[in-house]
């Protein structure tokens, strides 16, 4: 349970992730549409643009002016140091790429904050789709403003689900084909968004039941698991331990949802 100090101190963080995720995504419309210059990374379907860097920048020195001491880790610029024990901003300045890339409105800003290893508040901004999602710790979560809970289904054939492919998808057999196969015989429905943070968002708010993904980066999921946690829902690895920030597979759910899809996924042992 969080002090009246710390508390004081999530709602400024808080605000602060708001006011730079509201500037970032303004970079991010300006770029929407645009013929991009685009660069690959270590896989060619792994892309970089100009308004990543941007949006990450402007993250970083609203950041470093706030709270110099702090550490920062972020996806285009990696880890900056700061003091040991302080916060540590955990950034994707553009979840979404792809999307992004191609014209498609469905990208976000996600921020958060961690305190003493834990994760205390996020900030998911999809600016396109004007949704701007928000966590503290203890506190709920919220759609632009209003209290958001998990959905009540409780069955898989009932179930809207989403997931998302890894970049290595061509040269690895760790690839989630197999396991999106199996899922696809047994839910309502399965889409892919192509942003892992508005995924864990849409968990959260009831549009989505359930959602897996592997291979993920800490930046990805950060803000949208404590979402998804502070909206009634259950996040966990594919065998049911913790979600943890570094191991890159989630499973975030309903709760209601949450055995059925570990049974699948413990049941899926071929790569195709
Ligand atoms: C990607 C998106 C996508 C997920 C990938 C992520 P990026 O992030 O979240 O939905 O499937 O694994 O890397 O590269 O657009 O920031
Ligand atoms: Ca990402
Ligand atoms: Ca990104």
């Amino acid at each position: 349970m969080a002090n009246s100090h710390s508390t004081a101190l999530d709602l400024q963080y808080l605000d602060t992730a708001l006011t730079l995720a509201a500037q970032a995504g303004d970079v991010l419309l300006g770029g929407l549409g645009r013929s991009l210059i685009i660069e690959t990374k270590s896989e060619t379907t792994d892309l970089v643009t100009r308004f990543d860097r941007e949006a990450e920048a402007l993250i970083v020195e609203g950041l470093r002016a706030r709270y110099p001491h702090h550490r920062i880790l972020a996806e285009e610029g990696g880890e900056r140091a700061g003091d040991p024990d302080a916060p540590c901003w955990i950034i994707d300045p553009l979840d979404g790429t792809t999307n992004f890339a191609h014209g498609l409105p469905v990208f976000s800003v996600s921020i958060a904050c961690q305190v003493a290893g834990q994760v205390r508040v996020g900030v998911v901004y999809a600016p396109a789709m004007g949704w701007r999602f928000a966590a503290v710790r203890g506190r709920g979560a919220t759609l632009n403003g209003r209290p958001i809970g998990v959905s009540q289904i409780a069955t898989l054939d009932r179930a809207m689900l989403s997931t998302g492919f890894p970049y290595d998808r061509r040269s690895s057999q760790q690839n989630n084909f197999a396991q999106f196969i199996a899922f696809k015989r047994r839910a309502q429905g399965i889409r892919r968004f192509g942003s892992a943070a508005i995924d864990l968002s849409l968990v959260a708010c009831g549009r989505l039941d359930g959602y897996w993904e592997m291979k993920l980066k800490p930046w990805d999921i950060a803000a949208g698991l404590l979402l998804c946690e502070e909206a009634g829902g259950q996040v966990s690895s594919w065998s049911g331990g913790p979600a943890e920030l570094g191991r890159g597979e989630v499973l975030a759910t309903n709760r209601l949802l949450h055995e059925p899809m570990l049974d699948v996924l413990r049941n899926v042992t071929q790569p195709l």
